[in-house]
């Protein structure tokens, strides 16, 4: 459930390894051009089905798509396995558990688009010992699986994962609009970059900066949303926090997010 830049990839690597799918999607056209078979609702899909694989947007989609009469859990019987793999936060999975009967792993994933086509997801699985053993097999055509703890910990370890991910981005931002208000070349600036931990991040995000455009991999809408996920947790994480910041003044929600770089070079100025 769930066809958008991920999921589509994923349905269609499970489907070239001889899964045999139903899918559904908000948007029907997204699901009819995978050339699977495509059901009327997520209850539909899931009712029959051995595992039932959600990848939407956020909370309020996984809420959508599992509960009400049309939800994955009104079709799921008590053997469906259900396994989550977007990056919704603890809290989500937790109201999860409490909608399911069934046995519920949270997997979301480190990684984009090309990882997710070429099976080279970092999969943080959070649940019962005994399901993350019978689902890991099908996992591994995704990537590579870790279990991380019991259920939740998976989406807990996805919220770790991109607090290095928003600050990082933010981080570079700042060095650079430093470099810009002193007098440095755009050259010099990453040649100084290249010297520190960050360097390899910088060189990644030049050719974007360089050239303006930002073709979405993971788009800021859903980086804007971790970061909020995380802010939920309520802890006083000051930098994620000036991170967030960022990524809530810049509007290019369908570009990469690594368009905040631009975003923090043109207001960075001086106070
Ligand atoms: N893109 C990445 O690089 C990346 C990497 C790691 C993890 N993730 C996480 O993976 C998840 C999916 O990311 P994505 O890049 O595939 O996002 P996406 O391209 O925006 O796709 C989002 C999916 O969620 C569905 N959706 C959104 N709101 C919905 C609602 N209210 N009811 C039902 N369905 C709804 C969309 O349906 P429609 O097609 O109808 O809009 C679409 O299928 C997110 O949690 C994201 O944070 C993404």
């Amino acid at each position: 459930m769930g066809l958008g830049g991920m999921g589509s990839r994923i349905a269609r690597r499970l489907a070239d390894a001889g899964h045999e799918l139903t899918v559904w999607n908000r948007t029907r056209s997204k699901a009819d051009a995978l050339g699977v078979p495509v059901a009327d609702t997520p209850a539909a899909a899931a009712a029959g089905s051995e595992v039932v694989i959600t990848m939407v947007a956020d909370p309020l989609a996984l809420q959508t798509v599992t509960e009400g009469p049309e939800g994955v859990a009104a079709g799921a019987g008590d053997e469906t396995t259900l396994i989550d793999m977007s990056t919704v936060g603890p809290a989500a999975i937790e109201r999860l558990r409490g909608v399911v009967s069934a046995p519920l792993l949270d997997a979301p994933v480190l990684g984009s688009l090309s990882e997710a086509e070429s099976g080279t997801l970092h999969i943080f699985v959070g649940g019962e010992r005994e399901d993350y053993e019978r689902w890991q097999g099908l996992l591994s055509v995704l990537g590579t699986p870790i279990r991380v703890g019991p259920s939740g910990a998976g989406a807990s370890a996805k919220l770790v994962a991109n607090t290095t991910l928003v600050d990082v981005i933010a981080t570079i931002g700042e060095a650079l609009a430093l470099a810009e208000a002193l007098g440095l070349s755009r050259d010099a600036a990453f040649a100084v970059l290249a010297t520190t931990a960050l360097g390899d991040q910088a060189e990644r995000r030049r050719p974007a900066l360089e050239s303006g455009e930002f073709p979405p991999r993971f788009p800021l809408r859903l980086a804007r949303k971790d970061a909020d996920l995380i802010a939920e947790q309520g802890l006083d994480l000051r930098v994620t926090d000036a991170a967030r910041s960022w990524l809530h003044e810049a509007t290019d929600d369908d570009q990469d997010y690594s368009a905040v770089l631009r975003v923090i070079l043109e207001r960075a100025t001086r106070r």
